[in-house]
């Protein structure tokens, strides 16, 4: 049988409720604690007063950075770094989306590194151990509660540029569904479906091996059945849908993405669209692209699923996400632009690819 490596060092609850549960036991990783999260849905949710009660009741001391922006830069990490060193906070509890956990992963390793965080971009080594994390997702997409991933906006390159490090996993995650309740429809869809794309493209990666590919297909599988009644509303659907993405991002802290993120991070940082929906957008084209192009058997085996790739364009579209890049105010002028976004976005995704060679002109042009 062929080798395997795969490497689960957060230890997960996945339960309704479980943040009253499980969220005291933060103890055991520091003494003040920097709840590092955005700056809307933590409090319109409900979920501030939540966490502030049980931390008030444990008697556990917090500060509290509220200000990680939608697509946080790099900037945006030393700001939060500024800010924990200040409070004197060790250890980080990260909540929100992949942006939230992203950027408390971020500032646990840069306290207690020099420098700056960009300079941890790629498999870097470094001195010393970064801040324990505990991370509670509020998205059913990212995935980032399980995996050794910061990705950050980089302005200097106009791309997204990803930190990779073990240290920086995530010692506990708390999936506790209630917190999808007040999730909007868009954003079920939205995260959802990155969910959809980590699946899809780890699958495609060459690091995939036996054990990711069982994590990969069974998320797939789950959200093809779900994830469309998660979008209208169903609380069962959404839990399922949750738990795959927590599939979804076992997957991928093996295997890296590959080019449907590449490409999306170009959509992301010039045209501000959602990553999720970034990714949903591009999936169908890239997949017909790589059909073509070396990936074949690849593809059929996950046809099993989703049967052809025009399938999945229909899917996106019925969970009302949009499915051409015209539709998201992409011009055809700016296709040029585009194509040399994706080649700076693509870097890393490359290395994840049997093949070397992209036409991207040729698959925007069909996404357009
Ligand atoms: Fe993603």
């Amino acid at each position: 049988m062929e080798k395997i490596y795969f490497y689960l060092p957060t230890k997960v609850f996945f339960e309704k409720g479980g943040i009253e549960k499980y969220l005291p036991q933060i103890k055991n990783y520091g003494n003040k604690f920097l709840i590092v999260s955005g700056r809307n849905f933590i409090f319109r949710s409900g979920l501030f007063e939540r966490i502030k009660n049980i931390l008030e009741k444990e008697r556990i001391e917090f500060s509290h950075f509220s200000n990680v922006k939608p697509e946080p830069d790099t900037e945006n990490v030393e700001e939060g770094v500024e800010f924990c060193k200040k409070e004197g906070c060790d250890c980080i509890v990260a909540i929100g989306g992949g942006s939230a956990i992203d950027v408390g992963k971020a500032i646990a390793l840069r306290s207690k590194n020099s420098g700056r965080i960009e300079n941890y971009f790629g498999e870097k080594e470094y001195e010393n151990e970064p801040l324990p994390v505990i991370a509670i997702p509020t998205t059913c997409g990212t995935g980032s509660e399980v995996t050794r991933y910061s990705v950050l906006v980089y302005r200097k390159e106009n791309t997204k540029k990803t930190i990779i490090s073990d240290r920086i996993i995530p010692k506990v995650a708390i999936l506790d569904s209630s917190v999808l309740d007040t999730l909007p429809e868009s954003l079920v869809a939205a995260t959802g479906m990155d969910a959809f794309s980590h699946s899809a493209e780890s699958f495609l990666s060459v690091k995939k091996d036996k054990l990711s590919e069982i994590f990969s297909i069974e998320s797939l599988k789950i959200l093809w059945e779900f994830l469309p009644s998660a979008v209208k509303g169903d609380d069962e659907s959404k839990e399922k849908v949750f738990f795959s993405s927590l599939l979804a991002g076992f997957a991928i802290n093996k295997t890296g993405t590959i080019i449907v993120h590449g490409i999306g991070y170009s959509l992301t940082v010039k045209y501000g669209i959602h990553h999720g929906t970034a990714n949903a957008l591009l999936l169908p084209y890239v997949f017909k692209y790589l059909y073509k192009n070396g990936y074949r058997e690849e593809i059929e085996r996950l046809g099993n699923i989703f049967g052809k790739v025009e399938n999945i364009k229909n899917f996106v579209k019925k969970l009302g996400l949009p499915v051409r890049l015209k539709d998201i105010g992409v011009k055809e002028d700016d296709i040029d632009e585009l194509v040399k976004l994706s080649k700076t976005g693509c870097e890393r995704a490359l290395k994840n690819m049997k093949i070397k060679e992209i036409d991207f002109r040729e698959i925007l042009i069909s996404a357009f």
